[in-house]
C-alpha cells in the first residue's frame, strides 16, 4: 500500500516511520526540504535504536528505503492509497490541504486527519468526498503507543470506518472507534477532565508531588498527572483545553495554566513546569510518603463522569474507554475497571461533593450514574457496576462477609456494643474468615468495623457473667481460642482498616493481619489490666513482634493514637478517615497481584515464625484462665460497668 502522510513535524515523521516499518510505501510530504531531512534524520536515529535492540528484523536503509519525500502534495497525492494528514493546528491550513489532497488523490482514497481538536466535518466539507474523510488520532510517540482513535465525522460512512480499521490492524495500531465527532475525543476528554482536577488541587495549595504521588501510589499510573502536563507541554494542554471549551465542553479553565504559560513555564520542553528539568527528560521525585495527602477519587471521579457520558450518548463502548486508557495512557487498568473498585457509590459521592463546595457545572453527576446507584450497581461491591463481578455475601452472625470477586470483605457489625467481641462475633468471624480461606477467587482478606469503633474488644456483659473458673475457661477454649488458631495458621493475606476504637483484644486481633491501615481517628489500648483480666497476645506475641515498648501500654492501659501504634509497628499506613475504605481497595488490588502461591509461601513462614512463640502465647491463654476466678477480675468487671476505680485486693 502506498500511504501518504503529510506534515513532518512531531507526529507525520512517527507516523511515517510507523507506516514504513508495517511494510507500507511511504511518501512524506511537508513545505520545506530542511524539514523533511530533518525528519528523515529522526526516523534514521529511532530506527537504528530499534535496530539496536534487535527489534528489527530488516536492514536499517531497507525501511528508510521505503520513505520518500516531497514538497509537492499534489504530485504526493496522485499515487496515494491512504492518506494520513498531520499539518500543523490550525482550521485553515488543514482544509487548504484536504482540498489538493481530494482534487488529486483517486476518488477511492480514504483521507484521514491527525488533528486533536479541530472537527472533522470542518475538514471534510473542504473536499468533494465527506464520507471518505476520518479522524485517525495518534499518540506520541506513534512509535511507542501502539493505539489510534478512529473518529466518524457526520458524513464518514460505515465502509471508510471499516477500511481505516483494516489500515490501522495494517500499521499494528490498537484502535478504539469514537461514533461522534466530540470536542477532545475519547482520550483527551477524559484526561483534560483529570488534568483540570490535578491544576484545581494545585489551586488550593497541595504541592504537585502531592497530587502525583496519588496517581503514581495509589491509582497506579505508570506517571503522576502533573508529570504527563509536563511532558506534553503546559501550553499543548493549555491550548487543547481552550478549544474544547470553546466547542462547547463544559470545563472552567484554571488559572494556574494560564499564568505558566505567560510565564514561559511549558514543562520539559522549557526545563520549568510543575517539576524542573535539566536538559533531558527525567522522572519528577515524588516521595512515596505523600501517597494519602490528596483522595484519589479527586482525580479520577470527574473522569468517570466523563466516560459515563461518552457511553450514555452512544460515543464510545465502555471496553473501548477501558482499552484506549490502558493502551493510550498506560493506566495499569481500567478507567471503569477502576470505578467499578472504588464503588460508583463512592464515585458520585466526590461529584456531589464537588460540585457543592465550587457550584461548577461540571460536576454535575451523569445520568448514567445516577441510575446505576439507584439500581445498586456500584462495582465490585455489589456484583455489578460497568462490569459483573462475582459477589455473594452471607451473615454469620454480626460478621457480614462479602465476596467481592478477588477478596473478601468481613465487617463486624454490632455498632451499638462498639463491634465488642461476644460469642457470637468470636464465632462469625472464624466462620467468615475460614469462608475466605476456602475460596480459590478470594485473594485477600479486608476486615474492618460499622461505626465508631473497629472492635471495643471483649465484651464486658459477657466476662461480666462468668460465675465460675470453668465459665470463662470454656469460654476461651470453645469460642475464643479457634478463631486465634485459624489467624495463627491463616494462609490468605489480611489487611485490617482500623476505622476507630480498637481496644483489648479489638487491638490484638491486628498483631496476627498482615496490613494494617488505620484512618487519623483510630486510637489503639490494651487496657485488659484495668479490669483484672491481662491481654494474652499482646503481652505474648505482640512484646515479641513489636517489642518491649508495647509492655508499658500493656501495663498501664493507656491509649495511643494511629500515629504512635504506627511508631509502635502495630500500624503500616494512616489515613484520613474518608479514604479508609479506598485505601483497602487499593492494598486488596496490590496484594491480588502476587502470586498465589507466593503470598501463601510468605503466610506460611510467618506463621512458622508465630509458632516459635506458641509457647509464651499458652501460657498468655493460660494466665487469664487462672485470672478469671478472681475476686479481683469480679471487682474489675463490676467496677468497670460502675465506671468507677477497681478496689483491687490481690486475691
Ligand atoms: P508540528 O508543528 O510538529 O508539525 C506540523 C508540521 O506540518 C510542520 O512540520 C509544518 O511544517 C507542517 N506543515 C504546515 N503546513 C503544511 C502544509 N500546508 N503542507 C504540509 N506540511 C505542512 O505539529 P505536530 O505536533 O506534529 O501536530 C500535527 C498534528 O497532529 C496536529 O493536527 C496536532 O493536533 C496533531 N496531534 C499532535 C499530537 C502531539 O502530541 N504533538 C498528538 C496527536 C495529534
Amino acid at each position: 500500500m502506498r500511504v501518504l502522510v503529510v506534515g513532518a513535524g512531531t507526529m507525520g515523521h512517527g507516523i511515517a516511520e510507523v507506516c514504513a516499518l508495517a511494510g507500507h510505501e511511504v511518501t512524506l510530504v511537508d513545505i520545506k526540504d530542511e524539514i523533511l531531512e530533518k525528519a528523515m534524520q529522526k526516523i534514521g536515529w529511532s530506527l537504528r535504536k530499534l535496530s539496536e535492540k534487535g527489534k528489527l528484523k530488516e536492514r536499517v536503509e531497507d525501511v528508510l528505503g521505503r520513505i520518500k519525500t516531497t514538497t509537492n502534495l499534489a504530485v504526493g497525492a496522485k499515487n496515494a492509497d491512504f492518506v494520513i494528514e498531520a499539518v500543523v493546528e490550525n482550521t485553515d491550513v488543514k482544509r487548504d490541504v484536504f482540498k489538493v489532497l481530494d482534487e488529486n488523490c483517486r476518488e477511492d482514497v480514504i483521507l484521514a486527519t491527525n488533528t486533536s481538536t479541530i472537527p472533522i466535518t470542518d475538514i471534510a466539507s473542504a473536499t468533494s468526498r465527506q464520507d471518505k474523510v476520518i479522524g485517525l488520532h495518534f499518540f506520541n510517540p506513534p512509535t511507542l503507543i501502539k493505539l489510534v482513535e478512529i473518529i466518524k465525522g457526520e458524513k464518514t460512512s460505515d465502509e471508510t470506518l471499516m477500511k481505516t480499521i483494516e489500515f490501522a490492524k495494517s500499521i499494528g495500531m490498537d484502535y478504539v472507534v469514537v461514533e461522534k465527532d466530540v470536542p477532545g475525543f475519547l482520550v483527551n476528554r477524559i484526561n483534560l477532565r483529570v488534568f483540570t482536577e490535578a491544576l484545581r488541587l494545585v489551586e488550593e495549595g497541595y504541592k504537585p508531588e502531592e497530587v502525583d504521588a496519588a496517581a503514581r501510589y495509589r491509582l497506579g499510573l505508570p506517571m503522576g498527572v502533573l508529570e504527563v502536563v509536563d511532558f506534553s507541554g503546559v501550553d499543548v494542554v493549555y491550548y487543547v483545553m481552550n478549544e474544547v471549551v470553546k466547542r462547547g465542553v463544559k470545563i472552567k479553565p484554571s488559572k494556574i495554566i494560564e499564568e505558566m504559560v505567560k510565564e514561559g513555564k511549558l514543562g520539559m520542553k522549557t526545563g520549568r513546569g510543575f517539576y524542573e528539568y535539566k536538559g533531558v527528560y527525567s522522572r519528577a521525585k515524588i516521595p512515596k510518603s505523600l501517597a494519602y495527602k490528596v483522595n484519589p477519587l479527586r482525580l479520577i471521579a470527574p473522569a468517570v463522569n466523563e466516560a459515563a457520558w461518552l457511553i450514555r450518548n452512544g460515543i464510545a463502548s465502555k471496553e473501548d474507554i477501558d482499552k484506549a486508557m490502558m493502551l493510550g495512557m498506560n493506566y495499569p487498568r481500567g478507567l471503569l475497571e477502576m470505578a467499578d473498585d472504588y464503588g460508583i457509590d463512592a464515585i458520585v459521592k466526590m461529584l456531589e461533593a464537588r460540585k457543592n463546595e465550587t457550584g461548577f457545572e461540571e460536576y454535575e453527576v451523569d445520568p448514567l450514574l445516577k441510575e446505576m446507584v439507584d439500581a445498586n450497581k456500584l462495582g465490585k461491591k455489589s456484583g455489578e457496576g460497568f462490569y459483573k463481578w462475582n459477589y455473594e455475601k452471607v451473615e454469620f452472625g454480626p460478621v457480614i462477609y462479602e465476596k467481592r470477586h478477588n477478596y473478601a470483605m468481613i465487617t463486624m457489625n454490632r455498632p451499638d456494643k462498639l463491634n465488642a467481641l461476644n460469642e457470637d462475633m468470636w464465632i462469625g468471624l472464624n466462620k467468615a474468615f475460614l469462608k475466605a480461606e476456602e475460596d480459590k477467587d478470594v485473594r485477600a482478606v479486608v476486615i474492618t468495623g460499622k461505626g465508631r469503633a473497629f472492635c471495643a474488644g471483649d465484651d464486658i456483659a459477657v466476662m461480666g457473667s462468668w460465675r465460675k473458673f470453668t465459665d470463662g475457661k470454656e469460654f476461651l477454649e470453645k469460642v475464643a481460642s479457634p478463631f486465634i488458631e485459624t489467624l495463627m495458621r491463616y494462609t490468605k493475606p489480611v489487611i485490617s482498616l482500623v476505622n476507630g476504637y480498637a481496644f483489648g483484644g479489638g487491638m490484638e486481633l491486628n498483631l496476627f493481619f498482615d496490613i494494617v491501615i488505620a484512618s487519623e481517628e483510630a486510637s489503639f489500648a490494651v487496657p485488659e489490666g484495668l479490669i483484672g483480666a491481662l491481654p494474652p497476645i499482646a503481652s505474648t506475641l505482640g512484646v515479641a513482634l513489636l517489642g518491649r515498648k508495647l509492655a508499658r501500654y500493656c501495663l498501664t492501659g493507656e491509649q495511643m493514637d494511629a500515629e504512635e501504634a504506627m511508631r509502635l509497628g502495630l500500624v503500616d499506613v494512616i489515613v484520613p478517615a474518608d479514604q479508609l475504605e479506598i485505601a483497602g481497595v487499593e492494598y486488596a488490588d496490590k496484594v491480588s497481584r502476587l502470586a498465589p502461591l507466593s503470598a501463601k509461601a510468605i503466610k506460611e513462614s510467618m506463621r512458622a515464625l508465630r509458632e516459635t512463640f506458641r509457647a509464651s502465647l499458652d501460657v498468655g491463654m493460660h494466665e487469664i484462665i487462672e485470672l478469671i476466678p478472681t475476686e479481683d477480675f469480679k471487682e474489675g468487671m463490676t467496677a468497670f460497668v460502675q465506671k468507677r476505680r477497681a478496689r483491687w485486693r490481690g486475691e
